[in-house]
């Protein structure tokens, strides 16, 4: 046991240490494991945690994932589209709330895109923040015109790095179409996130250990990590959830392999587990995502069931993170948060 934080420590990961991390079912050692953790988030990325807003613009979705409540065959779901003065008010209000960055997210939407959304992006990046999209896979030319608008930052969750369940899971695409998005994306300047579900039905360990190997191989600027929760009006409402403990070692390893990544608590962490984002940021996170969709609409962007923040008031979770930074005694990031890149110079590190 004591061999594997060791190996953890001098910076060796291949894929023994890793299951093996994974499966030891030990308290000390799991305390060890998200000690290290910590520490390595200290001394890389510090004390500040950064706000993310993100507001859910649409749940129409093209794509038939087979976890996923948003699903175009979830035909009890009410669908909405949020209006493009509705999206810029949102983010406007955020913004004078000393939120720093933007997160638009939606279901895979024609509507949208890509024209509407870079008219959106133009808008928002008057406010002084950066704008993150997470809108799914889209051509080439759709990343470029986002860029030109202004976007910093894309999420595509790479879900699972196993390419059959990846494939069984997502019937109408591929982990391939996921990866060559990575390098379209990076080549265009965004900063990048990916990340998987933890304990989708039919993954292995072995295959979470794949999804370590995968977000360090690819270098993400930001890593989000959440259990599978299932949606009882999709074929896996009758799957079992992914485990909080088994994903709260995913956060800590990732910040051990990608020691100045940006990490989010995310809310899948807060729905599994009471107070599930508050461990989560002692143990390898830094990053926190406060819902900022506005009512009505939040309670219909139901990726899965009992997310937190549904019935608070739709002003409540900015505030209510920053509490939460301040509780844990960190720092309301007070940048634009992008990934700190540690450079090895001769003269030690910049
Ligand atoms: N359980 C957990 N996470 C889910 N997501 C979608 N459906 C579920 C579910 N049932 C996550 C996916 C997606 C992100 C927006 O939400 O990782 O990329
Ligand atoms: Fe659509 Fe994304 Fe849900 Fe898949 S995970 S159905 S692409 S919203
Ligand atoms: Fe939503 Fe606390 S973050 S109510």
């Amino acid at each position: 046991m004591k061999r594997v934080i060791e190996k953890l420590e001098e910076g060796v990961f291949d894929r023994e240490v890793l299951k093996e991390a994974l499966l030891i079912n030990d308290e000390a050692f799991n305390r060890e494991l998200f000690e290290l953790a910590d520490k390595v988030r200290r001394e890389n990325v510090g004390d500040e945690v950064h706000v993310r807003a993100i507001v859910e613009f649409s749940n129409v979705c093209r794509k038939n994932c087979l976890y996923c409540g948003l699903r175009r065959d979830n035909e009890k779901l009410q669908r909405y589209r949020m209006s493009p003065e509705e999206i810029v008010e949102r983010a406007k209000l955020a913004a004078e709330l000393g939120v720093k960055t933007i997160v638009l997210q939606s279901g895979e939407d024609p509507h949208y895109m890509p024209d509407l959304l870079a008219d959106i992006v133009r808008e928002i990046k008057k406010f002084g923040v950066a704008v993150t999209l997470s809108v799914g896979e889209w051509p080439r030319e759709y990343y470029e015109k986002w860029k030109e608008a202004g976007a910093d930052r894309y999420l595509l969750r790479h879900e699972t790095a196993n390419p059959e369940l990846h494939k069984k899971l997502r019937p109408d695409t591929s982990l391939e179409e996921r990866k060559k998005r990575y390098l379209w994306l990076k080549e265009l300047g965004y900063e990048v996130g990916a990340g998987p579900i933890v304990g989708l039905p039919g993954q292995t360990v072995e295959d979470l250990v794949e999804d370590l190997l995968f977000v360090r191989e690819f270098d993400f600027d930001m890593v989000g990590i959440g259990p599978f929760i299932p949606h009882p009006d999709t074929p896996l409402g009758r799957e079992k959830a992914g485990d909080f403990l088994t994903s709260l070692k995913v956060v800590a390893l990732t910040r051990i392999l990608l020691p100045t990544s940006n990490i989010p608590a995310t809310t899948a962490m807060g729905t599994v587990f009471p107070g599930g984002r508050e461990i989560a940021l002692k143990c390898g996170a830094n990053v926190i995502m406060p819902n900022w969709t506005p009512a009505p609409y939040r309670q219909l962007y139901q990726l899965y069931p009992g997310r937190i923040c549904v019935f608070e008031k739709d002003t409540a979770c900015i505030p209510c993170v920053m509490r939460m930074i301040e509780g844990l005694g960190r720092k309301v990031g007070r940048g634009l948060g992008e990934r700190k890149r540690i450079v090895e110079t001769a003269e030690g590190r910049e």
